[in-house]
């Protein structure tokens, strides 16, 4: 009791501390209106949130994205469709392909690639209970979508006679708990002094006036600040230079939800080093116009991606007449490969907020309900819009990119995402994916396996990445065996 006094009395005399002025000289005060009420934890927690704005930049977004007189939509002026590699099976050169992936399997023997995966997202249309990478997702073992990449990345590591490091983005609310699940299941084999995790950063949810909103009392109303803020993070948490000290330059970015994704892809990672790319990215054509995918466009010179909420419906379904195909064909399936040193060009703000600190992502604004307070400190849940949030997205980065470069990939080894509880991109479709995937490849060898029309078995197998990660990978493991499994009910290759 007595030290708790002297604390308060220490507490009183102390003069505030200097981030209450500069939050009140911003016009940003009400952040600490219950400062008083405070208790000292409570400071401290305020405080260290308080740290995390960046005033400045909340101030230029106000005007920039909330201000009377903004324009909300986006420039649709002089768009085209990109160019992009086709793949050998729909007439692209096969000679080129072949280079490529030779380059890019020289680049993995080099050690000059790093997995990355972006999983700070919260995952709310999936409801999901933690981390979406703890979700299981493989259609016998229920392996968790962390595990399928950590197989991945052991089998191209072991593939390439160098492991890989594998950088992986959490959010302020799952960081503990992904560290845990790694820790937990001995992180699938991997190697857990290659594998690295950061959080990525968090924006202030503002009114439409701009003032930040107060969760609690004690506590600013944060989001993540977007996938695009995984470059900010991985220049701030130090990631990029522990990069440069491996001999890392190339950055194999993808989503956290995806099982089918080619964690490294040689002969994307080709491309992108044969062209002198400074960001690379894989599309597939859109199965029907109203798909939801943002499309590869060029704008003034420069590669771009329009989302597919921006990108009006007459023209999401123009057909090309020389092809018969829609015009606006190119969808984005969020892979990219980034070369390091354009992080860091894109990112030179981070470290220095002057105005020539370089090219940067622009924020989006999106409008929400945010659960906030009132003066009196009373909660509020409001039951329409209240505030905007700000968040980065990565392919913002393309236009800023020297030779960027869009790469042609086969949905159906490529991208699946379990984005919804149910319907279009499910539990349910990411596995009868995998379960394609898996009679493709025992169909290439030669194995009976009864499927319906659209591929599916009608059996339930599995096969581990380190058994196979793609036709080729398979084939040969398949011819290693001996005797060759029993294709049944229950079939786990591993
Ligand atoms: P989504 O756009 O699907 O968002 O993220 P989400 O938050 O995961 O899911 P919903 O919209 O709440 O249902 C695409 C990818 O970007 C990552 C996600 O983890 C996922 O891999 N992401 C998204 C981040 O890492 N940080 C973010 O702030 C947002």
């Amino acid at each position: 009791m007595a030290a708790r006094f002297l604390f308060a009395r220490m507490h009183a005399s102390a003069s505030p501390p200097p981030l209450l002025d500069q939050f009140a000289r911003a016009g940003q005060g009400q952040v600490f209106a219950f400062w008083p009420q405070l208790r000292e934890d409570e400071r401290r927690v305020l405080l260290g949130q308080a740290a995390e704005i960046n005033l400045a930049e909340v101030e230029r977004l106000t005007h920039t994205l909330l201000g009377k007189g903004v324009v909300r939509g986006i420039d649709l002026t002089d768009l085209e469709p990109a160019s992009y590699v086709s793949r050998p099976e729909q007439g692209g050169d096969a000679a080129a392909w072949a280079q490529a992936r030779a380059a890019g399997e020289e680049a993995l023997r080099a050690g000059r690639v790093a997995a990355f995966t972006v999983a700070g997202g919260q995952g709310t249309r999936l409801g999901c209970d933690g981390p979406k990478g703890t979700f299981p997702v493989t259609p016998l073992k229920r392996k968790p979508l962390f595990q399928v990449f950590a197989e991945k990345i052991l089998a191209a590591g072991r593939r390439h006679g160098r492991p890989l490091h594998w950088f992986i983005m959490t959010s302020h609310a799952n960081h503990a708990r992904t560290e845990a699940f790694f820790a937990e299941h001995r992180f699938f084999g991997l190697d857990r002094a290659r594998v690295h995790f950061f959080r990525q950063g968090r924006m202030p949810a503002v009114d439409f006036a701009g003032r930040i909103l107060l969760e609690a009392k004690g506590f600013i109303a944060l989001s993540p600040d977007g996938h695009g803020g995984s470059l900010r993070a991985l220049r701030r948490s130090g990631a990029l230079d522990l990069m440069k000290g491996e001999g890392i330059d190339t950055i194999s970015y993808f989503q956290v939800d995806n099982p089918l994704v080619r964690c490294v892809d040689p002969q994307f990672i080709g491309w992108h080093l044969l062209r002198g790319s400074e960001m690379s990215s894989k599309m597939v054509s859109k199965a029907y116009p109203e798909e939801k995918l943002g499309h590869f466009c060029r704008q003034r010179g420069r590669l771009v991606v329009i989302e597919y909420s921006d990108l009006p419906p007459a023209m999401q379904r123009e057909v090309d007449p020389a092809t018969a195909r829609l015009r606006y064909v190119a969808g984005s399936i969020a892979i990219h490969v980034i070369d390091r040193e354009f992080v860091r060009r894109m990112t030179g703000g981070v470290q220095d907020s002057s105005a020539d600190a370089g090219p940067a992502l622009p924020f989006h604004r999106a409008d929400k309900k945010i659960a906030t307070i009132d003066a009196a400190g009373h909660p509020v849940r409001p039951d329409r819009p209240n505030g905007a949030k700000f968040e980065q997205f990565v392919f913002d980065a393309l236009p800023f990119a020297r030779n960027a470069l869009v790469i042609e990939t086969q949905r159906a080894d490529d991208f699946s995402p379990v984005k919804n509880a149910e319907g279009v991109d499910s539990p349910r479709t990411a596995r009868e994916d995998q379960l394609r995937q898996y009679a493709r490849w025992l169909k290439h060898v030669g194995a009976p396996l009864a499927t319906d029309a659209s591929g599916l078995p009608e059996i339930t197998l599995e096969v581990s990445p380190l058994f196979g990660c793609d036709a080729e990978s398979f084939a040969e493991s398949w011819s290693g065996r001996s005797p060759r499994p029993a294709v049944k009910e229950g079939l786990y290759l591993e």
